[in-house]
């Protein structure tokens, strides 16, 4: 998704833009640029299309520096990836824009402004709002002032950053729907779409609320509401270090964060259950009150959160014996729920600004459930802030496109909820020190399951030149079979598909010969021999079937059929998150093996800002 990084100091801020770029890099992005005052308020903007390097590349061959500037990465919407609908945009007498997100009125906006002697030379939405505020500023009063005026004629979503010549002391700036905080400095501030880029400049961020503008110049910060009253908006400090993004030893993002799941789980754990049991301060005291009260769960997310979502249904109406369904965010907002009485809302996502499940969230406020909780990755988010209860998953901060610890924390996450519910619907003690330390094992079963890695690289070898693949599980292996589906076609681009095995025989049999290889997830559950079974369906086709197994499920490696041998003693609430570790490393193996972008697959995003 698009990235936006500002600076106002007394330094070269240059250094700063192009740094805070390459810590966006990792949202996925098509072109960049960088506009700039120099010392002397005259504007110079540089935009390349392709990687951060080669912008960097363009400034050394034509030096640009100054005290205030803003930068952008660009993930193409409106206009194809090129040098001319990359940002920053400029409208005359040196007003420069980035923006983030999608204009939905940009053709009446285009047609109104064209009509009145601009010219546009993109086929940006974003051009649009830079000849707005300037034709705003022309009529009088300040960039403030002018931009206040063109974001209420804005429908859509943007997160916006304007420079001037006409006004060079400072950067204005404006919320909804996409986020953007301000970083304070000393005698210099800053401002982005991400806490990340700026880490190296400081930990003390203020978060705008949506309808907010905001004038930020060396020395202040000026807010205003939608109404245009000033506001005082929250300064939080931030725990991360700069160098919380940095791959290390491993050769991509994605390695590392396989590898930190032991960790990332047992922080997720951590001063949340103790001595067997769940501590209240997991999900806080008014949580106790919610759960005593919820007779069903409704989860919404996207993408992996979204299989995190569908385990936990799983889980849910097992363990603790309540109704409990999952949706997809972007099918849910645009449809009227009917909501049970005392509905719990559960949203699930690792950045916490999917514009899909944030808009989820915004329309479940207006209908009528119990109360909102957020499972999240990153504690300054929009769907944090939002919600009414939160549980963090403190995997860290996920680089990678492809999610992986961020899926893993959340269905350990999700497992603290499922013993909460449980013990507030009559779940003995002694069942609720069953499942806390089922869970507490993970970390060590994970770092058992990561020693298979060999084994998968070499089985990895078999895909490189497949086109399809089928995944399989049953019961709570269903979503993991879907999550697995997802990981491989992301990151390797081979076309995988995920069903529940016993769907089998009612079409996707068909597809399967000789070259379809079938994975399947095979944990030692009541639905093993149903699964065996399934399995036997592929086998009598002449399908090539690889078993992620249980060492007691009976199943023995033969002519056509591979099995991995798992873990033993591996749980109900244990094997979601277990056998999910393969499936990880098995299409990070095959999509280096076949040379792709792993931690930047081809038209992907990290953070889906926008709908
Ligand atoms: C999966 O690997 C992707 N990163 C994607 O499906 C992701 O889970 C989805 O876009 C939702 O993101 P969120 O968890 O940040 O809300």
């Amino acid at each position: 998704m698009c990235g936006i990084v500002g600076a106002i100091a007394q330094r070269d801020i240059v250094p700063v833009l192009v740094e805070g770029l390459r810590r966006l890099e990792y949202r996925g992005y098509d072109s960049a640029g960088i506009a700039v005052l120099n010392g002397s308020g005259a504007l110079k903007r540089v935009r390349t299309v392709g990687k951060v390097q080669i912008l960097q590349d363009a400034i050394d061959g034509s030096p640009t520096h100054g005290p205030i500037g803003i930068a952008h990465t660009r993930w193409a919407t409106h206009g194809v990836p090129s040098e001319r609908n990359a940002h920053p945009h400029i409208s005359d007498d040196g007003l420069a824009i980035v923006h983030n997100g999608i204009i939905e009125n940009h053709e009446a906006l285009r047609a109104e402004l064209s009509a009145s002697g601009y010219t546009f030379t993109s086929d940006t939405d974003t051009e649009v709002i830079a000849h707005r505020i300037h034709h705003h500023l022309k009529k009088g009063g300040t960039l403030l002032e002018a931009v206040g005026h063109t974001v209420a004629e804005l429908e859509g979503a943007y997160a916006l950053a304007v420079v001037s010549e006409s006004d060079p002391e400072r950067i204005i700036l404006a919320r909804e729907g996409c986020p953007v905080v301000i970083g304070l400095g000393k005698n210099e501030n800053f401002v982005a779409s991400d806490i990340a880029a700026l880490l190296p400049q400081t930990r003390t961020f203020v978060f705008l609320e949506e309808g907010d503008v905001a004038e930020v110049t060396r020395t202040s910060v000026r807010i205003t509401d939608r109404s245009g009253k000033p506001v005082e908006r929250k300064i939080h400090e931030s725990e991360l270090s700069a160098d919380a993004a940095d791959k290390g030893q491993y050769a991509h993002f994605m390695l590392k964060e396989i590898h930190e799941q032991p960790r990332a789980v047992a922080d997720t754990l951590q001063e949340r259950v103790a001595n067997g049991r769940l501590l209240e301060a997991a999900f806080g005291p008014a949580a106790t009150e919610v759960f005593a009260k919820t007779e069903a769960v409704h989860i919404i997310a996207c993408g992996t959160s979204y299989h995190a979502g569908f385990v936990a249904r799983y889980l849910i109406e097992q363990l603790a014996n309540i109704p409990c369904s999952v949706e997809i965010a972007s099918e849910f907002r645009y449809r009227s729920p009917v909501v049970p009485r005392n509905t719990l809302f559960v949203t699930i996502s690792q950045s916490g600004e999917t514009a899909d499940t944030l808009a989820a969230l915004r329309l479940a406020k207006q209908a009528g459930y119990l109360s909102s909780l957020a499972i999240c990755n990153v504690p300054e988010s929009s769907l944090v802030r939002e919600s009414e209860l939160v549980m963090l998953t403190r995997a860290g901060p996920e680089i990678g496109v492809a999610s992986t610890k961020a899926f893993t924390t959340q269905i350990a996450a999700l497992g603290l909820l499922v013993v909460a519910l449980a013990k507030s619907h009559g779940a003995t003690p002694e069942q609720e020190r069953t499942l806390v330390t089922r869970l507490v094992e993970l970390p060590g079963i994970i770092e058992k399951t990561l020693a298979l890695d060999p084994i998968i690289q070499d089985l990895a070898k078999r895909f490189v030149e497949k086109h399809h693949a089928l995944f399989l599980g049953r019961g709570t292996m269903y979503p993991i079979a879907m999550e697995g589906s997802l990981k491989l076609k992301e990151i390797s681009y081979i076309h995988a598909e995920a069903y529940a095995a016993g769907e089998l025989k009612h079409g996707p049999l068909a597809l399967v010969d000789d070259d379809m290889p079938v994975i399947a997830v095979a944990p030692n559950t009541d639905l093993l021999e149903k699964l065996k079974s399934n399995l036997m369906e592929v086998k009598a086709r002449g399908g090539e079937l690889i078993v992620f197994a249980d060492p007691e499920s009976g199943m023995k490696s033969s002519d056509g059929v591979t099995v991995i041998t798992m873990p033993k003693h591996v749980s109900y609430i244990q094997a979601p998150v277990v056998y999910t570790i393969p499936l990880q490393m098995l299409s990070y193996h095959v999509a280096t093996a076949r040379g792709t972008d792993v931690d930047k697959p081809r038209n992907l995003a990290k953070s889906v800002t926008v709908e």
